[in-house]
C-alpha cells in the first residue's frame, strides 16, 4: 500500500485518423490519445469490494453483465499484484461518452489497472498494462485489435499494427484541424466486428479487397502527413469512408453527418472507431472553417462537438 492509501490511475479518450476494422485482420492504422475527454479510477480501502461509476453503485460481484470486462481486469489486476483477497472501494469519473468509439472500455480499464499498481505502489510495466487491459477488451469487444488500450494509455499518436512494437508517430499537419462529432447513438462495435469477419466467410474476396484498400489508404495517410499534406489526407479520409460503407459499419446518422461536413466545406470526413452509431471525425485547414463545420454538424443532429489541432502535438 502506498502511503496515502489511496490509488489513482488515469486515461484519455483515443481517436482513429485511419484504420478502424482493417486493423483487426493485421492492417495499420493511425490513431492518437484524444485529451479532450478523460478517465479518472481512484481506489481506497473498504471494508468490501464495491464499485462506483455512472452505470451501478454497489458491490463489484453483484455488478450487472454490462461492467463484467470491469470485473475481469479488477481481478486479473488483483492477481497480478497477489492481492487477491483484498477490499477496496474503486470509484470511476469519466467524461468519455462510452460506446461513441473513444475507447472508453479500455480506457476504463487503463485506469483501473494503473489505480491499483498505484495503491500498491508497484510501478507496472506497459506490457503488463496493455495485456491486462487487451483480456478485459476481449470481454468487451469479442476480437480487440489492442488500438484502443494502445491508445487510451499512451502520449504519442500512434502507427499501429496488431501484435508489433507499438510506433508513436509525429502528427503535425500545418494549420490542420479535427472536428469529432457525436452522433449520439451508441456504436456497436462488437456486432459490427463481428459482422466484418461473417462478411469475410461468406465473400472473401471483395471483403479481403476492402480491408486491403483501408491498410493502403492508411499508408498513404502517413505519407500525406508526413509530407504535410492536409487536402491529401482528406481525400484519403472520404475514400477509407467508402470502404468502411462497402463494409455495413456505417449508418444513416454517421452518413449524414459525414455529408453535412462536407457540404460545409470539410476536405474529408468518415466515421471513427467501430462506426453504426458513436462519432465521425472532419478534416479541415484553419480553426474558423473548423468552428463552422462544428455548428453545421450540431445543427444537423449531433450531441457534442470537439475541435482539435493536428498541427501540435496531441
Ligand atoms: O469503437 P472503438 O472505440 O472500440 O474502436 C474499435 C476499433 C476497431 O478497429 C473497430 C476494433 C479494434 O479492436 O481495433
Amino acid at each position: 500500500m502506498n502511503k496515502e492509501n489511496i490509488g489513482h490511475g488515469q486515461a484519455t479518450g483515443k481517436i482513429i485518423l485511419l484504420g478502424e476494422h482493417s486493423v483487426v485482420y493485421g492492417k495499420p492504422a493511425i490513431a492518437f490519445p484524444f485529451r479532450a475527454t478523460a478517465l479518472s479510477t481512484t481506489v481506497v480501502p473498504n471494508s468490501v469490494l464495491t464499485l462506483h461509476c455512472q452505470y451501478y453503485s454497489g458491490e463489484l460481484a453483484k455488478a450487472p453483465q454490462r461492467l463484467n470486462s470491469v470485473k475481469e481486469v479488477v481481478k486479473q489486476t488483483l492477481l497480478a499484484l497477489q492481492q487477491e483477497k483484498v477490499s477496496l472501494d474503486i470509484t470511476i469519473t469519466s467524461t468519455i461518452p462510452a460506446e461513441r468509439g473513444m475507447g472508453s472500455s479500455a480506457a476504463v480499464a487503463v485506469s483501473i489497472v494503473r489505480a491499483l499498481y498505484d495503491y500498491f505502489d508497484v510501478t507496472c510495466p506497459s506490457e503488463t498494462l496493455l495485456s491486462l487491459v487487451n483480456r478485459a477488451e476481449k470481454i468487451a469487444h469479442g476480437n480487440p485489435s489492442g488500438i484502443d488500450a494502445a491508445a487510451t494509455s499512451g502520449h504519442e499518436p500512434l502507427f499501429f499494427i496488431k501484435g508489433q512494437p507499438l510506433e508513436s508517430f509525429p502528427m503535425n499537419v500545418s494549420n490542420a484541424y479535427l472536428i469529432v462529432a457525436d452522433t449520439g447513438i451508441k456504436g456497436q462495435t462488437r456486432e459490427a466486428v463481428s459482422d466484418v469477419a461473417h462478411l469475410f466467410e461468406e465473400d472473401k474476396e471483395s471483403t479481403s479487397q476492402h480491408i486491403s484498400e483501408l491498410g493502403r489508404l492508411t499508408v498513404l495517410a502517413k505519407q500525406a502527413i508526413l509530407a504535410d499534406d492536409c487536402r491529401a489526407l482528406g481525400q484519403i479520409m472520404n475514400q477509407a469512408q467508402e470502404q468502411l460503407e462497402a463494409l455495413t459499419v456505417s449508418n444513416e446518422q454517421l452518413d449524414n453527418l459525414i455529408q453535412t461536413a462536407r457540404k460545409n466545406g470539410a476536405l474529408g470526413a468518415k466515421l471513427t472507431g467501430g462506426g453504426r452509431g458513436g462519432c465521425m471525425i472532419a478534416l479541415t485547414d484553419s480553426k474558423n472553417n473548423a468552428e463552422k463545420i462544428a455548428v453545421s454538424l450540431e445543427s444537423a443532429g449531433a450531441v457534442a462537438t470537439w475541435i482539435q489541432s493536428l498541427g501540435v502535438k496531441n
